[in-house]
């Protein structure tokens, strides 16, 4: 018999885990969310490594420790589920690698994975660029705006430009911006709720019906917009293994769609997300804002396409982002115990269910002094956001870490750089607070912004045409 690490069957002896201070008799842990799920995540994250949550007859075992994530996320997956993760998803995603598992959910990554090779994201940075900066000519400017639609609209026209080489018009990018973030509150409600729960023909269940049959539709249409590039784009790599005339059927037709949805959804938002948290900071801390401007002057103000090394043009950039990932992460990622195993010397039941703690994580004083200051130099200046270091996971890790993490890690500072070059944004009503807000990925509550032109730049010049990827 093997264990969940793959060698000798473990004999789980560990103890209970702790239960997480705030506990109010019958009420449980309902009083340590009264000021929210994200200050008590950030609470835990400064606590126990591992912490159980208490609400009536419901158990949650909080993970607010990097190695004990490892354990959870990576070295022991075969004693943990992602059912919590697949019933959110399926209904709007269908089949794709959010909802897979098992052979089936390597074979499809197997599939898309030369996708995010090194040498293809290299050959579509120049039309990331170009795809930015034609963006940024269509930005309103001098007039309130929300932050969060207008980079949704962004990372979807990106995704599904440079990632699936394909077209939308305009206004089915502005339709799947405003779609986003009801469809997202569904996701995480159904991640959290009893099982019947979306079933029931509630009003926000039938408009959710209505935006996945549209979004179907929309995925539907994009083979016929695509335009052959080096071949290694999703969309080809998609069609490429569903085509018996081409010799492969690894896939259906039916899951290329199902794909196609999947790629939409969790790269739009997270994204979207990212970069409106990043105007938020930027415009708070003006010295980090200055340096932004000046890598996208270098960068987007000469004329020329953007080279394909554009990243090590933007280190301050991509820090900034970097620390956006810390301080406004996925706040937790969801998994379901299979069989009872032991993490970090604690004893979690079969069944029980687990969340693995981001937000607290990154939030940890013994690894971030002041926290929940946003301040990029606190990574050293040739940092990575991909590379795997001690609490800080904002991509996961395992076999689910996110695929789409190294085009994120290039389009976020490249369209960053790309409107800082040309606008400085601040907040329509600097009285208003700004909120995090608890949902798939951490979202302002309502960011509302004016983009003003820089001054002593001159014009928005058109980049030229970019070179042949
Ligand atoms: C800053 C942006 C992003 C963040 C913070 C982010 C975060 C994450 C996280 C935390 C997971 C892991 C969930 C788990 O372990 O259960 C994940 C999975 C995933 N992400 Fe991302 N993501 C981002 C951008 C993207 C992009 C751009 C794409 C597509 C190009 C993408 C596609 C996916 C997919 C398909 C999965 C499922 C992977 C699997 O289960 O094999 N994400 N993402």
């Amino acid at each position: 018999m093997t264990s969940e690490t793959g060698g000798k069957a473990e004999i789980p002896t560990g103890l209970d885990a702790p239960r997480a201070p705030g506990h109010w008799g019958p009420l449980g842990h309902l009083p340590l969310m009264r000021r929210g799920l994200l200050p008590a995540l950030a609470e835990l994250g400064s606590g126990a490594p591992l912490a159980k949550l208490q609400f009536g007859p419901v158990t949650k075992y909080v993970v607010s420790d990097g190695e004990l994530a490892q354990e959870v996320l990576a070295d022991k997956t075969r004693a943990f589920g992602r059912k919590r993760v697949i019933r959110g998803f399926r209904p709007v995603t269908g089949e794709g690698l959010l909802t897979l598992e098992g052979g089936e959910h390597r074979e499809h990554r197997r599939i898309l994975t030369p996708a995010f090779s090194r040498a293809s994201l290299a050959r579509i940075t120049p039309l990331i660029g170009e795809v930015a900066s034609q963006y940024a000519e269509r930005l309103p400017l001098g007039t309130a705006m929300d932050v969060d639609r207008e980079m949704l609209r962004l990372s979807a026209d990106l995704t599904v430009r440079c990632l699936f080489r394909s077209e939308i018009d305009q206004e089915t990018v502005s339709w799947l911006a405003a779609k986003a973030a009801p469809l997202s509150r569904g996701v995480l409600l159904r991640m959290l709720t009893p099982g019947w729960g979306p079933a029931l023909p509630t009003p926000e269940c039938i408009a959710r019906r209505q935006v996945t049959h549209r979004l179907r539709q929309v995925a539907g249409a994009l083979p016929a917009h695509h335009r052959l590039g080096g071949g290694d784009d999703v969309l080809s790599l998609l069609e490429l293994s569903a085509c018996p005339a081409r010799g492969s059927s690894r896939i259906t037709q039916a899951a290329v769609v199902d794909e196609l949805i999947t790629f939409l959804v969790a790269s739009s938002e997270a994204t979207a997300m990212t970069l409106a948290w990043a105007w938020h900071e930027l415009a708070r801390n003006p010295k980090a804002e200055q340096a932004v401007h000046n890598e996208g002057d270098a960068l987007f103000n000469r004329g020329q396409p953007l080279p394909r090394t554009a990243l090590e043009h933007l280190p301050v950039t991509t820090r900034a982002v970097m620390e956006v990932l810390r301080l406004y992460p996925v706040p937790v990622v969801p998994r379901n115990v299979l069989h009872e195993v032991n993490i970090g010397g604690f004893r979690l039941p079969r069944g029980a269910e687990v969340l693995v703690n981001l937000y607290g994580i990154h939030r940890d004083p013994a690894h971030y002094p002041h926290p929940h200051t946003f301040d990029p130099h606190r990574w050293p200046a040739d940092a990575n956001p991909l590379a795997l270091r001690d609490a800080y996971l904002p991509f996961s890790t395992g076999a689910h870490r996110c695929i789409g993490a190294p085009f994120a890690g290039l389009i976020a500072p490249i369209a960053l750089a790309a409107l800082a070059a040309r606008f400085q944004l601040r907040p329509a009503d600097p009285h208003r607070r700004v909120r995090a807000v608890p949902g798939v990925v951490t979202r302002p509550n309502r960011l509302v912004m004016t983009a003003t032109a820089r001054p002593g730049v001159g014009a928005p010049r058109q980049p030229a045409p970019p070179t042949q990827t």
